[in-house]
């Protein structure tokens, strides 16, 4: 059965570049207080709308319905029921089973980009992309993958003069088809009987970054210490291994900012516990490492243990005042996780998020820096975690959730689960701390947790294969709107072995946030686990990471101003120049480095495409003038860095932890041609037509490199 979906005149710009169309069935559901939108009032613009087509003078036709959006009664089994819903589940009645199908023409001179978090490559057509947040199965992080942990219907489309993006404001499940199921169109449908999608339309990828910033929010803020090197693993199980691990980077040598306790510091996985015997004082640990410039991160899982009996008050607390997600006969909703049975906090309602956030107390008055939230898709196993093992069993689709005019169905707020659990452990944390940045870690998440979370790309393997979609899987969340991503290095699950190691440690210097992790019962792959040699390297990278943390601290506040991605695609920095939007084997660390990583085994060379400009090679100086490709040496250790001409980048001197003080900045310039001169009057450099300010306190050390030589001035 199909309808035709009511014309509401819905149709209006939200900003002058930003154009909201809607489509829906019939009356309009009330707003929930979950929206992501923050741009609602209509204002005026330069965008026409036909009926059909959705234009603006200065870029022509933007958008073109095929034929007017129709509504279904759609069935669970249409959407990958086996991901989506678990065995002998339904598509709740009212708008959780009513489809609204959108048919657009897709542009054949464009490549598509986006879609948030993926395996496979960047360039996303032709496709069929879900957007249901799941924890996959281990085997699951491959091309074929319909889903993953984040939810992000936002499709980003460019050619040179254009960058459009296409928000689909619909927290139900959703799907984009790129030209499968019509070869010469884009097919959107979403749940929910209703279809929300925003235009915005810029003349470069930078532009429309910022434009989704407007819409859905700009990234966090981040603090300081959370760019310096994490070392975490699944499997540090007492309070003295990690005493240990973090005596042993320190008498290595090795820059450590950050260690991650992972579920093993609970007590029988309870979230907010220590284990008595293993983890008998952790603030004295906290305090511990603290004087030796190191901070701790703890695991927070979603699943509280069902105990009503012991002095364990929080499942106690939660069931009396009606904060965990509930049956729909109105009784707490249980399923498996850690602690065997557990209940779910409800984060759709504001007192469940308030309380949530409180519990934060717990972690901050033991010393903890940082709060990692996981296993928030809602992930839940088939059979209790103390028997073993088990596969997925995804929460029903019917439990009831929210309150008031926010009550509804799991279906509606479930790609929402990991994002408002970020929001709760954020405005926590910011609450008990008003004077630092919370820092918070997710695995699930949807449009908009760039304001609360920083989120990594979940259980990767060690393999080659995972290490090479590493950076089109990262610069994708940038283009999608969420810069401050990691993935875990070495991979998570399997033993990674020492080429792989170190190949990942070098390119994951360049990665927003950069940590190694791995899972329980895997071979160790501490810094200094595959040899002297090896770690020897690997210190270098690490130690270059701490070098360029000034840089990366600008790439960071910029982000948070202007929503621009850290690690970025060549063609956002190079939006026309075609070429560049074909390589996503190689990235823009910010607008001043260019890399190349290897990511296959034994490869000593590989291929480098130069986009315009001139390249100055990170190890020789030797420049090479752009676009050009070349085979450029890349041996174990020295995987190919270019610096841009006409930039310069702020490092500093070598230091083992951002808590310690910089000797000096030091200031890389590359010149884009010949020599150039640095001029120095009070507290700013001068350089060709930029200016630096340099610190008061600090003295200054700039290096400019040329083609032939290497010039420094030293400034006291
Ligand atoms: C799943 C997470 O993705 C992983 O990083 C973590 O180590 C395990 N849960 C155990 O907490």
């Amino acid at each position: 059965m199909s309808w035709k979906l009511a014309s509401h005149q819905q149709h209006h710009a939200v900003a002058p570049h930003i154009y909201r169309l809607h489509f829906g069935l019939e009356a309009l559901r009330p707003r929930r207080s979950w929206d992501v939108v923050e741009l609602r009032q209509s204002v005026d613009s330069d965008f026409s709308w036909s009926g059909t087509v959705l234009s603006h003078p200065s870029w022509g036709s933007l958008v073109e319905l095929v034929e007017q959006p129709a509504g279904r009664q759609a069935q669970l089994s249409d959407y990958h029921g086996q991901l989506l819903a678990r065995p002998g589940d339904q598509l709740p009645a009212g708008p959780a089973s009513l489809e609204v199908r959108l048919r657009i023409k897709r542009d054949p001179q464009a490549c598509y980009f986006g879609l948030g978090q993926r395996m496979g490559p960047m360039r996303r057509d032709p496709g069929s992309y879900c957007n249901w947040t799941v924890d996959p199965p281990s085997s699951g992080h491959h091309r074929g993958i319909a889903s993953m942990y984040q939810a992000q219907p936002y499709l980003m489309l460019h050619r040179p003069g254009l960058a459009l993006g296409l928000f689909l404001n619909s927290t139900w499940f959703s799907r984009f088809d790129l030209g499968l199921e019509h070869e010469d169109e884009i097919t959107i449908c979403t749940l929910g009987g209703e279809a929300e999608l925003f235009v915005l339309a810029a003349s470069t990828p930078a532009q429309l970054n910022r434009l989704l910033a407007q819409l859905t929010g700009f990234p966090m803020q981040v603090p300081f210490w959370s760019l310096g090197f994490h070392q975490s693993r699944w499997g540090y199980r007492e309070q003295s291994e990690i005493a240990e691990l973090v005596a042993q980077f320190r008498r290595r040598q090795i820059p450590l900012d950050v260690v991650h306790l992972d579920i093993d510091y609970m007590h029988e996985f309870r979230s907010f516990s220590f284990d008595p015997q293993r983890f008998p004082d952790p603030a004295g640990l906290a305090e511990q490492v603290g004087q030796q410039g190191v901070r701790l991160v703890t695991i927070i899982d979603p699943g509280i243990r069902f105990d009503l009996h012991s002095p364990y008050e929080i499942a106690r607390q939660g069931c009396a005042a009606g904060h965990f997600l509930r049956n729909a006969d109105g009784s707490p909703f249980t399923a498996y996780c850690w602690p065997d049975a557990a209940l779910f906090t409800d984060y759709s309602k504001a007192e469940a998020r308030q309380w949530w956030g409180d519990q934060q107390r717990f972690l901050v008055e033991r010393g903890i820096s940082g709060v990692w939230i996981d296993m928030n898709e809602p992930a839940t196993f088939a059979t209790p975690f103390s028997q073993g093992f088990s596969s997925q069993l995804p929460v029903p689709l019917g439990l009831a959730s929210g309150e008031g005019t926010d009550a509804t169905v799991h279906a509606e707020v479930h790609n929402l689960y990991g994002h408002q659990m970020a929001e709760a452990t954020h405005q926590g944390l910011k609450r008990l701390q008003p004077e630092e940045t919370p820092w918070v870690l997710t695995r699930s998440a949807f449009v908009g947790t760039q304001k609360w979370a920083v989120s990594w790309m979940g259980d990767n393997h060690s393999w080659w294969e995972h290490l090479a979609l590493a950076l089109p899987q990262l610069v994708s969340m940038g283009l999608s709107g969420a810069p401050l991503v990691g993935v875990d290095i070495g991979g998570f699950f399997g033993n990674t072995h020492a080429e792989l190691f170190e190949r990942w440690m070098e390119q994951a210097v360049f990665y927003p946030f950069m940590r190694n992790h791995s899972a329980l019962g895997t071979r160790a792959q501490e810094p200094w686990a595959f040899g002297p040699e090896v770690e020897e390297r690997v210190r270098q990278h690490i130690q270059r990471r701490y070098q360029l943390l000034p840089y990366l601290q600008q790439l960071a506040e910029d982000s948070h101003q202007t929503g621009a991605p850290i690690l970025r695609a060549l063609f956002w920095e190079f939006p026309d120049d075609p070429e560049s939007a074909l390589h996503e084997d190689q990235a823009m660390f910010g607008e001043a480095i260019l890399i190349a990583p290897v990511t296959r085994p034994g490869h000593t060379h590989r291929q480098v495409y130069f986009p315009p400009g001139s390249w100055y090679d990170f190890w020789s100086n030797q420049v090479v003038e752009g676009p050009t490709f070349k085979v450029w040496p890349a041996p174990l250790g020295k995987m190919p860095i270019f610096l841009r001409g006409g930039r310069a980048i702020p490092m500093d001197s070598p230091r083992l932890s951002t808590a310690h003080g910089v000797e000096r900045r030091i200031w890389w310039v590359f010149p884009a041609e010949g020599p150039g001169s640095a001029r120095r009057s009070d507290q700013t450099l001068h350089w060709q037509d930029e200016q630096f300010r340099l610190e008061p306190s600090l003295p200054c050390q700039v290096v400019m490199r040329c083609k032939d030589t290497t010039l420094t001035r030293e400034y006291p």
